[in-house]
C-alpha cells in the first residue's frame, strides 16, 4: 500500500483557489492515500464567527464532491480537514474520500486554544473506516496529545492514524505522534502545513515536518519544516497488525485494564 502527506500552506479564506492548488499538487500521484493538513482548504487563523461560516460547508458538500472527484481519478484515498457545519454549528471536521465517494467524517474532539471559541468539540467518537480492507483512523492535530483517542483507534483495529494537522507548538507533535505509533503499534501519517498565518494582530507559525512514522517507531518519511512538498512511500499495513514488541509481550494483550482509569 502507498500511502503519504501532503504538506502545503493553504490561502487563508479561499476554499476555491486552495482545491486547484490541491488538484495541482496531486496530478502525477501515485498512491492509495494520501493525508492533507487540517483545515486545509480554508487556512486556521478565524478571528471572528463570521469568517468561520464564510467557508463553512456540509458534509457530504461541495468540497466533498470536488474531492470524490479527484479520488475517482487518481484511484486513491484522500483525508483532507475542513470547516463542517452541521445542525447550526460548526465542526473542524476531517473527510475520508475515496473513489465511490465520501467514505467517513471526523469531528476534531479536542479544541486547540481560541478554536474553542468558534468551533463545537466532535461528537461522532473515534470512528474507524476501511480503506481497500485496510483499517484507518483519523485524528486531528491537537488530539495527539489525548492518548485515550489513539489507542481507542487502535483498539478498534486501526492499522493506519491519518492526522491532518496545523501544528504550533515546536516539536510536540513530531514526537508525540511517534510515541502514539510505537505504544499502539500502527503506521502514523501526520500531515502538517507550512507557512505562516498573521490576522488581527495575531500570529501563527506553523511547524511543517510532516512525518509517516512506522509502528515500531521507524520514521519512514519527514518534511521539511517549511517546504511544499508531496511524498509517498510503500507500506506492509499487515504490520500493525503485529502487537508484540518481544516474544513474550504483546502491547495490547498485556494490557491490565483493571488498573487503569480509562
Ligand atoms: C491545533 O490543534 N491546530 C494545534
Amino acid at each position: 500500500m502507498r500511502i503519504g502527506y501532503y504538506q502545503f500552506a493553504p490561502e487563508f479564506g479561499d476554499v476555491e483557489t486552495n482545491l486547484m492548488h490541491i488538484a495541482l499538487a496531486l496530478e502525477n500521484i501515485n498512491a492509495d492515500l494520501i493525508v492533507l493538513p487540517e483545515l486545509a482548504t480554508s487556512g486556521y487563523l478565524f478571528i471572528s464567527r463570521e469568517e468561520v461560516g464564510a467557508v463553512a460547508e456540509p458534509i457530504p458538500g461541495p468540497t466533498t464532491e470536488f474531492l470524490h472527484g479527484l479520488a475517482e481519478k487518481h484511484h486513491c484515498h484522500l483525508v483532507v480537514g475542513l470547516v463542517e457545519r452541521a445542525d447550526g454549528e460548526f465542526f473542524n471536521s476531517a473527510v475520508l474520500v475515496g473513489p465511490r465517494g465520501l467514505v467517513g467524517v471526523y469531528r476534531k474532539l479536542h479544541l486547540f486554544n481560541e478554536e474553542k471559541y468558534y468551533f463545537q468539540p466532535g461528537n461522532l467518537g473515534c470512528p474507524v473506516f476501511d480503506v481497500a480492507g485496510v483499517k484507518v483512523g483519523l485524528l486531528v492535530c491537537f488530539d495527539h496529545l489525548f492518548p485515550e483517542a489513539a489507542r481507542t483507534l487502535a483498539l478498534r483495529g486501526a492499522q493506519i492514524v491519518c492526522h491532518p494537522s496545523n501544528l504550533v507548538l515546536p516539536k510536540y507533535g513530531q514526537l508525540t505522534t511517534r510515541v502514539r505509533s510505537i505504544e499502539n503499534r500502527v503506521f502514523w501519517i501526520l500531515a502538517n502545513r507550512c507557512g505562516v498565518e498573521q490576522r488581527g494582530g495575531k500570529k501563527l507559525v506553523y511547524t511543517g515536518c510532516s512525518q509517516i512514522a512506522a509502528p515500531d517507531g521507524t520514521i519512514l518519511l519527514r518534511a521539511s519544516a517549511r517546504e511544499e512538498v508531496l511524498s509517498v512511500v510503500e507500506i506492509d499495513p499487515s504490520q500493525a497488525c503485529d502487537k508484540h514488541v518481544t516474544p513474550l509481550n504483546d502491547l495490547f494483550a498485556d494490557r491490565r485494564p483493571e488498573a487503569y482509569e480509562l
